[in-house]
């Protein structure tokens, strides 16, 4: 194999697949579902998991040899609570493998499902599906029978019949249906999201697909969770449309904060009196430092494109991806505003690095770009975040002082900004972190801080959207 990918340029080692079962129980190959899993990563790992644990035999084929060795040493290469048992359990059971040889993992499987990445193109903001092309050409010249090919990835309008042209000239004879399914969970949370989704959207022409697909979610099905047969198109838009829509949820809650501390009202109360709209509903209306991970900032650019390539622009989509970029590279000048207009020799503590807590993705995290201007602004940076300091190393500029943890942080800060609300950062008392600081200002971006406590023990508190000129 040599398709090159994120975090896995080239791949040397000979393709192998592996099982790694302690003691593997013999399987009843006649009957269970066989799929192969192409990409090992948040949604391959967790959703191949997953699937093994429905009782689908699942071959999860992955090209990075770190990943690889990782999962052959028994640990998850990816921070997701409840992964590690899950996949333990299902590897025991001989129900999942990993490897790097697509060839045998996808020999007499009934699905192929590609779980690549889908980044950002460089330059124009499209989404790069030359993974899941490579991925699909692949796929097609391993192919021994009837197989569906399925994309999990986030792919935009029409690449499913992209993959059925690549498939058809690199396999003229090949037999196989192409199908979308769009995965919806959350990482922190993929677990229960992929076990209990609120649907399954599944767009194919294909009735044989159909019915492939209805076995292998026939226990989801079995717990009623809604399974939306569509066309390709409309599967491939509504993954675009769902994410573009929370993402434009929460842009709104953040500009209404703004307009609260302009007015003196406090966003929690405007959004609970919102969400308790059924029409409107209560989540994502939670304000912030814009959002970001690897789903929104990318899921909304391309849907932007799309819609432009289309000739059906989205406003509201091109609005939400202008609003968030300067929510989130004005964070920073918002920390230094209240620090007196300079941060220049002040040292600044920063809690929680990730996009958002449970997870260790760093991708388009708030934090990087908070963090780095902070520093090009002279502060010196000491930052913690409970399970995202590997990726954050890479990723923020050299000199931040990684520490041990929040009250590590804190020691000698001028400044504490809260950026993702990891539940432990709730509990910091603040009394202790009066003592610990240097300073006392507290810039709380989530509000996860009781504002009168903070006030209490003589810290200076912001906030978002709790109103001007009060406490908060
Ligand atoms: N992360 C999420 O929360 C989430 C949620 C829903 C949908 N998605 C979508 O799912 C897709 C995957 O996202 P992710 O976060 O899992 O990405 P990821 O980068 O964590 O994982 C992708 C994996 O695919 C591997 N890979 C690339 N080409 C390969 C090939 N030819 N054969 C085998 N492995 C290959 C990479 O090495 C990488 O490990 C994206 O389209 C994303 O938009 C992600």
């Amino acid at each position: 194999m040599n398709v090159k990918a994120p975090g896995a340029p080239h791949l040397a080692a000979k393709p192998r697949m592996w099982s790694f079962a302690a003691g593997s129980v013999a399987l009843d190959r006649k009957h269970s579902v066989r799929i192969a899993m192409i990409g090992g990563g948040y949604v391959g790992l967790v959703s191949g998991a997953c699937f093994a644990d429905l009782g689908v035999e699942v071959a999860v084929v992955e090209v990075d040899p770190a990943k690889l060795a990782a999962l052959a040493d028994g640990r998850i290469p990816i921070y997701e609570p409840g992964l590690d048992r899950l996949v333990a359990d299902n590897v025991a059971a001989g129900r999942l493998t990993f490897g790097n040889d697509l060839a045998a993992a996808v020999a007499g499987v009934d699905a192929v499902f590609i779980a690549v990445g889908t980044p950002t193109r460089r330059g124009d903001g499209h989404a790069d599906v030359s993974y899941v092309n490579a991925a699909a050409e692949q796929v097609a010249k391993a192919l021994t029978g009837y197989a569906v090919v399925v994309t999990k990835s986030t792919v935009p309008v029409g690449t499913g019949r992209r993959i059925e042209e690549i498939m058809r000239r690199a396999r003229p004879d090949g037999e196989f249906d192409v199908a979308s399914n769009p995965e919806f969970l959350r990482e922190g949370s993929a677990i229960g999201d992929f076990m209990r989704p609120d649907r399954v959207v599944i767009g194919t022409d294909s009735e044989r697909a159909r019915e492939v697909l209805r076995r292998i979610y026939r226990p989801l099905y079995l717990i009623e969770a809604p399974i939306l047969f569509t066309s390709l198109e409309t599967a491939e838009l509504t993954k675009y449309a769902a994410n573009s829509f929370l993402a434009m949820k929460v842009t709104f809650i953040n500009e209404m904060a703004d307009l609260c501390e302009r007015v003196g009202a406090d966003v929690h109360d405007v959004a609970r009196g919102i969400g308790l709209d059924g029409r409107i509903g209560r989540k994502f209306l939670h304000p912030g430092p814009g959002f970001g991970g690897s789903c929104f900032p990318k899921d909304t650019l391309a849907l932007m494109r799309i819609a432009q390539d289309w000739g059906a622009p989205s406003r509201l989509v091109e609005a939400t991806v202008a609003v968030n970029d300067a929510r989130k590279s004005g964070m920073a000048a918002r920390v230094i505003a209240a620090a007196g207009g300079s941060i220049h020799g002040k040292t600044v503590a920063v809690l929680g690095l990730t996009f958002k807590p449970e997870t260790d993705d760093m991708r388009d995290a708030p934090s990087v770009p908070i963090v780095s201007r902070l520093a090009e602004q002279g502060a010196a940076i000491r930052a913690f975040d409970p399970v995202g300091m590997t990726h954050a190393k890479d990723m923020l500029p050299d000199g931040v002082t990684f520490c041990a943890d929040a009250y590590d942080a804190v020691t000698g800060a001028d400044v504490l900004v809260l950026v993702t609300e990891w539940n432990e950062f709730r509990a910091l008392a603040p009394a202790r972190l009066r003592e610990l600081m240097r300073g006392t200002l507290v810039m709380d971006l989530r509000n996860v801080f009781d504002p009168a406590a903070m006030a209490a023990a003589g810290l200076e508190y912001h906030g978002i959207g709790r109103g001007a000129g009060r406490a908060g």
